[in-house]
This record gives C-alpha cells, sequence and structure tokens, in this order.
C-alpha cells in the first residue's frame, strides 16, 4: 500500500516526537511492505515566523489532498511575544482549530488506557485502579464554545465578554453515532456526559443521543452529568467504555484521563470526518520548556500513528504491531523521563523511538 502522509511537527517537542513516529511507521513499511510517504507542511508558531499566520491556505489544501495527517504539537510559552501579542486568531492555537474545522474533523477519539506496567506512575490509589481501565473518549471536535461567535465589548464603560455554545441536532447527531459505532467494537457501554441539568445544548445533547442509541439495542446507554464525571474519572475509572461528549468538556476531561494513565505523555488521538481521511496527534501540547532535550516521551505520538494505521488505511494488523511494540519497550523496563520510576532504564525521546521500531514484527 502507498500512503500518502502530510506531517505537521509544529512547535516545541513537536519535530522531534513527529520524527520518531516516522521512525516507527517505516519500520512498518518494511516489514509489511507498504511504502509511507511524507510531506511536511507548518502550523502553529512555526508557520506565524516563516509566513505571518498560523496556517496557510495552502498548508490547509496540501493537508485535504492527503491521505492522513500525522501532527506532533503547536503553540508556545504566552510571553512568545512574536506568537502571542497579536489577535487571537492570528495565534499558534488557532492553527489548529483551524485545520479541525476547515477538515471537517469534527469525532476526535482519545483512548485512556492503564497499561499495567505504569501502574506506578498512575497517581490514584491501588484500590482505585482495581484491574484497571481502558477508556475511550469522543469528543465532539468542531461545534460548541470553540466554534461559536465571540467578542468582548464595553457596556456602560465595564468590558464584557461572550462567547457562546451552540449545537445543532445534526452535529450532535453524527458525534453520537461514531461512539456508538465504537462501543460495538468494545465493551457496548456509552456514558454521553453533559450539563443538562443547566444547559439547553445539554438537553438537545441527552434527546439526540437517545435518538440515537435506539439503533443500538446492544448498547448500555447511560447519562452522566459533567462535574460527576470529573469526579467519577478520579473515584472509579474502571467503570467507564466509551465516554461521548461535546468538545469543551471533551478538552477538559481527556487531560484528567490522560493524566490517570500515569502521563499526558501515552495519550494518542484521532481526528475523523465522515470518510477515512483523519488527523492524528498526541493528545498533550507542546511542552516548550522540554523541547530540544531529548526529553519527550514519543509513545502518544506513536501510538496516534498507530491509530492512523488503523482508521485511515485499514491496516489493523500493522496497528496491532505497533501497539504490541510499546507494549514490549515497557515490559522490558524502559521509561523516558514522565513515566521512569526506581528500577527501570531511563531512555531518551530517539531512543524509545528506535527501541519501538526495533521491536515492529
Ligand atoms: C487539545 C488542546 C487544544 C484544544 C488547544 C491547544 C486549542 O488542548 O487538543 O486538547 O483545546 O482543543
Ligand atoms: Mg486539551
Amino acid at each position: 500500500m502507498n500512503c500518502n502522509i502530510v506531517t505537521i511537527p509544529g512547535d516545541g517537542i513537536g519535530p522531534e516526537i513527529v520524527r520518531e513516529a516516522c521512525k516507527v511507521l517505516d519500520k512498518v513499511g518494511e516489514v509489511y511492505g507498504h511504502t509511507f510517504t511524507y510531506t511536511e507542511v507548518l502550523m502553529g508558531g512555526c508557520s506565524i515566523d516563516a509566513y505571518g499566520v498560523p496556517l496557510t491556505d495552502e498548508a490547509l489544501e496540501t493537508a485535504r489532498k492527503s491521505d492522513a495527517v500525522l501532527l506532533g504539537a503547536v503553540g508556545g510559552n504566552v510571553g512568545n511575544s512574536r506568537w502571542y501579542d497579536v489577535a487571537p486568531q492570528l495565534r499558534p492555537e488557532a492553527g489548529l482549530l483551524a485545520i479541525r474545522k476547515g477538515l471537517n474533523l469534527f469525532a476526535n477519539i482519545r483512548p485512556a488506557y492503564l497499561y499495567k506496567e505504569l501502574a506506578d506512575a498512575c497517581p490514584l490509589k491501588k484500590e482505585i485502579i482495581g484491574d484497571g481501565f481502558d477508556m475511550v473518549i469522543m469528543r465532539e471536535l468542531t461545534g460548541g464554545l470553540y466554534f461559536g461567535e465571540r467578542h468582548t465589548e464595553e457596556v456602560d464603560g465595564v468590558l464584557q465578554a461572550t462567547d457562546t455554545l451552540t449545537y445543532n441536532e445534526n452535529e450532535i447527531r453524527r458525534i453520537a453515532v461514531k461512539a456508538f459505532d465504537i462501543a460495538m467494537k468494545r465493551k457496548k457501554h456509552v456514558i454521553s456526559v453533559d450539563k443538562a441539568n443547566v444547559l439547553d445544548s445539554s438537553r438537545l445533547w441527552r434527546k439526540v443521543v437517545e435518538e440515537v442509541a435506539k439503533d443500538y439495542p446492544e448498547v448500555t446507554l447511560e447519562h452522566m452529568l459533567v462535574d460527576n464525571c470529573a469526579m467519577q474519572l478520579v473515584m472509579n475509572p474502571g467503570q467507564f467504555d466509551v465516554v461521548l461528549t461535546e468538545n469543551m468538556f471533551g478538552d477538559i476531561l481527556s487531560d484528567e484521563a490522560s493524566m490517570i494513565t500515569g502521563s499526558i505523555g501515552m495519550l494518542s488521538s484521532a481526528s475523523l470526518n465522515e470518510t477515512r481521511f483523519g488527523m492524528y496527534e498526541p493528545s498533550h501540547g507542546s511542552a516548550p520548556d522540554i523541547a530540544g532535550k531529548d526529553l519527550a516521551n514519543p509513545i502518544a505520538t506513536v501510538l496516534s500513528a498507530a491509530m492512523m494505521l488503523r482508521y485511515s488505511f485499514d491496516l489493523d494488523k500493522e496497528a496491532d504491531a505497533v501497539e504490541a511494540a510499546v507494549q514490549q519497550v515497557l515490559t522490558e523496563g524502559y521509561r523516558t523521563a514522565d513515566i521512569w520510576a526506581e528500577g527501570c532504564e531511563k531512555v531518551g525521546t530517539a531512543q524509545m523511538g528506535r527501541l519501538i521500531a526495533d521491536r515492529i514484527r
């Protein structure tokens, strides 16, 4: 198979972790007979430096024409005035939002899985961890507060800022369908998270999710209020299979879910539209403080590349091989600094990538 991948290394640790993911993909190509061709484009701060905008139309078009996009991370220290003393739509993160919207990537899948090797890095007590957890957060990615009308104005001499949270039933239905589809391949349990005790958008969310559930009689549906969900994640994480939620709640809950896996450096993600096309990126940020120091954990990006193999290229065997290689490296005791524990061997970004690539069978 020939796959045209657009890579967007981005800022901070982005280039280092994308490099390692490509190393692993190349090994997959070698072992399984596929060719991965990479075209690099700029997004985020590096694009601002080169072109004055966080995402050019050309970069977006190049991404659109590819088979899939592999993204590192964008953004930097807010103290970086070149990137942040400008209008919000010109900041690095605006590039990310623009590509999500521009490619209609409405379904963001963020798996949070506790490797038993990392149980010590999990900040929860042993009795709470129990047999571990394996959940998927299905976050709506192109609606809600992120894309609603917003403005700041002065009303009677007082500054006032407004953000709007809007969802229509079609936007809710298509993400709910994705969540139920994925639940069918898992433990057939969807927990839909909202704030229906306060928000109209959540009440519509609940209604539409219930309609969709009727087409999936095998799947159990539960509703959970977002504040309760935040609590349940650290009280009983094992109860979650598929968590379906809107954009902002998903942003917050996925950081929480990633941290209980031991490190935010482990959490991969896929952002999909209605076709097989997707953008794959770690759920963490650009970590400018450790950029270029060979300290970053590339596993989230490597696992994102595995999701790319699975969802965009239909290469399940190859995706399994990448996940198994990550598992093996952890079992053998190799750790980057963020997940290091006594008795383990500390390795840098590049060595971690090499160790995983070497274990692709
Ligand atoms: C994420 C990030 C982004 C988001 C930021 C960088 C705009 O936190 O992918 O979770 O809020 O979606
Ligand atoms: Mg986030």
